[in-house]
């Protein structure tokens, strides 16, 4: 039914929306949660993500984390999800709540489900002890430094990653490391 302006009524917007739920994961999910990300992750839009994304990231952290990955359901489809563990260090009383990844279908990206997917997950690590949240990004990936930004995130320290290609680290010559040890030895490695 529209209203009189021609316009939906609220009670059709309520109806065409679909409902959005937030939940821990379940074995059911894995591989909705693993192409999503593959969707998400691009080589062009997040090469250092795209890099690290794999199978194995899902179920490990499902395996190791259960309680801290959660996803977002619409219309029994996946949506978004965030998965995170927790770090504690010998004979410090600070518990670290790492956000390892999140992500958010594009389609549903800046209506707060980010936002919601963080929060679920912050109050269940500091129901757990945490004390400090931790994420790393790529310094070019601007939305989510504008996202970790907005949630209060600070303190932005860089980080730079480097690659090797394994056929230029073969054909690079090892002259260096053999001087260095004869210095040592007095004798040819
Ligand atoms: C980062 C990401 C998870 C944000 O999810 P989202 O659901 O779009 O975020 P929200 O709608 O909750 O946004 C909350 C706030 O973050 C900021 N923000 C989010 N996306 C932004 C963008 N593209 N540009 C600028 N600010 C942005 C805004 O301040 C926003 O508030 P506003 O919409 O009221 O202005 C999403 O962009 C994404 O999936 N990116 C690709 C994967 C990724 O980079 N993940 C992070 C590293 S693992």
């Amino acid at each position: 039914m529209q209203g009189t302006n021609g316009r939906a009524s609220p009670e059709e917007t309520a109806r065409r929306e679909p409902e959005l739920e937030i939940r821990e994961m379940e074995v059911d999910d894995l591989a909705a949660v693993f192409h999503l990300g593959e969707r998400i992750f691009t080589s062009e839009e997040n090469p250092t993500l795209y890099r690290t994304w794999d199978e194995f990231e899902v179920t490990s952290l499902f395996n190791s984390d259960p309680e801290f990955c959660l996803v977002a359901e619409a219309d029994k489809a996946i949506v978004g999800f965030i998965l995170g563990t927790t770090v504690t260090k010998t004979r410090s009383a600070w518990k670290y709540g790492y956000v390892v990844w999140l992500a958010v279908a594009p389609e549903w990206q800046r209506s707060g489900l980010g936002s919601r997917l963080f929060d679920k997950l912050a109050e269940k690590m500091i129901e757990d002890g945490v004390r400090i949240f931790m994420v790393d990004t790529e310094a070019s990936n601007r939305p989510a430094l504008a996202f970790f930004k907005k949630k209060g995130f600070g303190n932005p320290e860089e980080q730079v990653y480097l690659t090797l290609n394994v056929k230029t680290y073969q054909e690079k010559p090892r002259r260096g490391r053999g001087s260095r040890r004869k210095q040592k030895n007095g004798t040819q490695t």
